[in-house]
C-alpha cells in the first residue's frame, strides 16, 4: 500500500487526476471503478479540465460505479447517477454505452446485481477502482459488519450513514433505506485501488485504514489486503497517522 500524503485537497486531487490521466493515455480502454461524494470532486474538475485542454480521451473507456440508493430514480438530482452525469461524464466525451451506474429501480436487485457483476467480468476487470471512506469506514455502501468477500449486493445504510445523508434531502423520510453496493470482494478484485481522503474528519478513518487491525467492523481496512492499492490524502486527513513522510509504503 502506498500512501501519498499532499498538503491539501486541491493537490490531493491533482495527484489523483495524473495518475488517472496515466491510465488512459497507456491504455485507453481501460475500465475505470468511479465514486460519489465530496471528495473526488476536485479529481472530476482536474479530468474535465485535462479533457478540455490537453485532449484527454474518454472514448474508449468503459466505466463502473460504486454504488446507487434503491428506489432513486437515475433522473432524481440526489441519485449518484445524477451526480455522475453532471459532475464528470456530461463535461467529457465518455460513451453512454460505456457508463455503468447500479439502477436504484431495479425490479429485480438481486438479477440485478449478478448481471453487474457479469459485465464487469466481461469488461475484463476493473483496472483502477476509485474509492473514499465514510466516517465509520464504509467503502462504497459497505457498511460496517459487511462481509469482506461479499459481491454486489443490496445492503441496509448504517444509521451513521443515514445521519449523513440527511443534508442531501428535505426531509428525513426521503433519507434512502437501502443501496445496491459494489460488495468488498468486488472491490477487491480490481487491479489497482485508489483511495481519497481529506480534511480532519477522515483523519480517524484514515489512521485506522492504514494502521488499525484488519476488520470487517471497519470494511476500509481490508485495503491493507491489495497488492496495489494507493492512498492519497491531505496533511490533516493525514494527521492521525503515527507514521507520516509523503509516499510511504507500508
Ligand atoms: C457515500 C458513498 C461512498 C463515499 C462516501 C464519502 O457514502 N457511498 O462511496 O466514499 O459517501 O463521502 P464524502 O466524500 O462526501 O465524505
Amino acid at each position: 500500500m502506498l500512501v501519498v500524503i499532499k498538503k491539501n485537497y486541491d493537490e490531493m486531487s491533482e495527484e489523483a487526476a495524473k495518475m488517472v490521466a496515466d491510465l488512459i493515455r497507456r491504455k485507453p480502454n481501460c475500465v475505470l471503478g468511479f465514486s460519489t461524494g465530496s471528495t473526488p470532486l476536485g479529481l472530476y474538475k482536474e479530468l474535465i479540465r485535462m479533457h478540455k485542454e490537453e485532449g484527454l480521451d474518454f472514448s474508449k473507456v468503459t466505466t463502473f460505479n460504486l454504488d446507487e440508493y434503491v428506489g432513486v430514480p437515475p433522473e432524481h438530482p440526489q441519485s449518484y447517477a445524477y451526480f455522475m452525469w453532471e459532475n464528470l461524464f456530461k463535461h467529457i466525451n465518455v460513451d453512454p454505452r460505456y457508463v455503468h451506474i447500479p439502477h436504484g429501480m431495479a425490479q429485480d436487485i438481486e438479477e440485478f446485481c449478478e448481471w453487474y457483476e457479469e459485465r464487469i467480468k466481461h469488461a475484463g476487470g476493473i483496472d483502477l477502482q476509485i474509492l473514499g471512506i465514510g466516517a465509520n469506514g464504509h467503502i462504497a455502501f459497505n457498511e460496517p459488519g459487511s462481509s469482506l468477500g461479499s459481491r454486489t449486493r443490496i445492503k441496509t445504510l448504517d444509521e451513521l450513514t443515514k445521519r449523513d445523508n440527511l443534508r442531501f434531502f428535505t426531509n428525513p423520510e426521503e433519507v434512502p433505506k437501502y443501496a445496491i453496493t459494489m460488495g468488498v470482494g468486488t472491490i477487491m478484485d480490481s487491479k489497482a485501488l485508489l483511495l481519497l481522503a481529506n480534511g480532519k474528519n477522515k483523519a480517524d478513518a484514515i489512521k485506522a485504514t492504514v494502521e488499525g487491525p484488519i476488520t470487517a467492523l471497519y470494511p476500509a481496512t481490508i485495503v491493507q489486503m491489495h497488492r496495489k492499492a494507493f492512498i492519497i490524502c491531505d496533511e490533516e486527513a493525514a494527521s492521525e497517522l503515527s507514521r507520516k513522510y509523503s509516499g510511504y509504503l507500508s
